[in-house]
């Protein structure tokens, strides 16, 4: 492994002003994405519609550090037949993979899951990597709710992304090392504070036991949220001190930085709580985003599978972009929402 290349490319992901695109959607996800806008789910259409994002030249170069692609992406070709992975490398922007095969129930824990895909991984990271991805994702998945999460479930999938993290690094890949608590249900944001704590701590012990060096990660969690349901939501600036707090007190020093998921939070929340939190400065960390919904919802709407609302969707892109970028320094504010990107 070569840990000062590894390391180079982690902090890369996680520049100055610029954060990481998810469109890693599985065909499944995606088809849900495309359902909410009345388009089918054809790989045709999910080519132009990425194929659209990649072509956001200005936005892909100032603002997109790196983008995560599904299998299906990183082997698929422009309609001039110009390889995706070459749109983004060309922005200079890193590719990366989603490698995880999704979470899967958990024996023994009724209710909870654990991320599979450990089965084959080295032989796939080889792959993925000749293909061009230079850093990869895994996403494991924790919910809150009446008496979970349970030990067994944490456990299970801190092992897992450690396993990952692993053999990312041996293939010469940064693995994004993503623990999510969601935030689905109606717990408050104490419990929330609490879970995520508990898991990140879980995640590095195991990162510690597989023996992968921090300095080649980039951490990607949940924010401090309370639950959807939960009749009490918070201040803009209540989850950011949280979140600081909370990532302050479990993620070391050496991680090159943290890309933080939306999870299911508004656009513009998600761009607010990353600009506060990095407002309040004094961080061992850069602190970005890596937003899948947040980024996109926007230009999926915009485009809406038409050829000629291409620019226009492309513009909705470019703005979330830019003001994700804002908030990656601490600068957005809600007067900038208005500006045309
Ligand atoms: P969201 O920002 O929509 O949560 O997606 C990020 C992601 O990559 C989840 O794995």
């Amino acid at each position: 492994m070569n840990l000062e290349e590894l390391n180079k490319i982690a902090n890369k992901m996680v520049a100055k002003g610029k954060g990481i695109l998810a469109a890693d959607e599985s065909t499944s996800t995606i088809k849900k994405r495309f359902d909410a806008i009345g388009v089918p789910n054809t790989e045709d259409n999910r080519r132009d519609y990425r194929e659209m994002l990649f072509r956001t030249t200005a936005t892909m170069k100032d603002h997109i550090s790196g983008v995560i692609l599904f299998d299906e992406t990183i082997r698929q070709k422009a309609k001039d037949g110009t390889p995706l992975v070459k749109l983004i490398e060309d922005a200079g922007s890193v590719p990366g993979i989603k490698v995880d095969a999704g979470a899967k129930p958990l024996a023994g824990s009724p209710g909870e899951t654990v991320t599979e895909g450990l089965d084959g991984l080295r032989e796939r990271f080889a792959e993925y990597h000749k293909l061009g991805a230079r850093f990869a994702k895994w996403r494991a998945v924790i919910d809150i709710g009446k008496d979970i999460p349970s030990y067994n479930c944490i456990n299970a999938n801190a092992q897992a992304l450690a396993r990952y993290a692993a053999l990312a690094q041996e293939a010469g890949i940064v693995p994004i090392v993503e623990p999510e608590v969601l935030m689905d249900g109606d717990h408050d944001i104490a419990r929330c504070e609490q879970v995520t704590t508990w898991v990140l701590k879980e995640v590095f012990q195991q990162l510690f036991y597989a023996r992968v060096p921090l300095e080649g990660i980039v951490l990607k969690p949940n924010m401090i949220v309370p639950g959807k349901k939960c009749p009490k939501q918070n201040s803009v600036d209540e989850v950011a001190r949280a979140t600081v707090m909370v990532v302050k007190d479990c993620v070391p020093g050496a991680v090159p930085g943290i890309a933080f998921l939306s999870g299911g939070q508004s656009d513009e929340e998600a761009t607010a709580h990353l600009s506060a939190m990095n407002a309040l400065g004094g961080l061992p960390w850069p602190l970005t985003f890596s937003y899948g919904r947040a980024l996109q919802a926007a230009p999926q709407k915009a485009w809406s599978g038409k050829a000629e609302n291409l620019a226009a969707g492309q513009k909705a892109f470019a703005h979330r972009a830019l003001m994700n970028s804002l908030a990656s320094i601490g600068k957005w504010t809600k007067a900038d929402e208005k500006k045309a990107a």
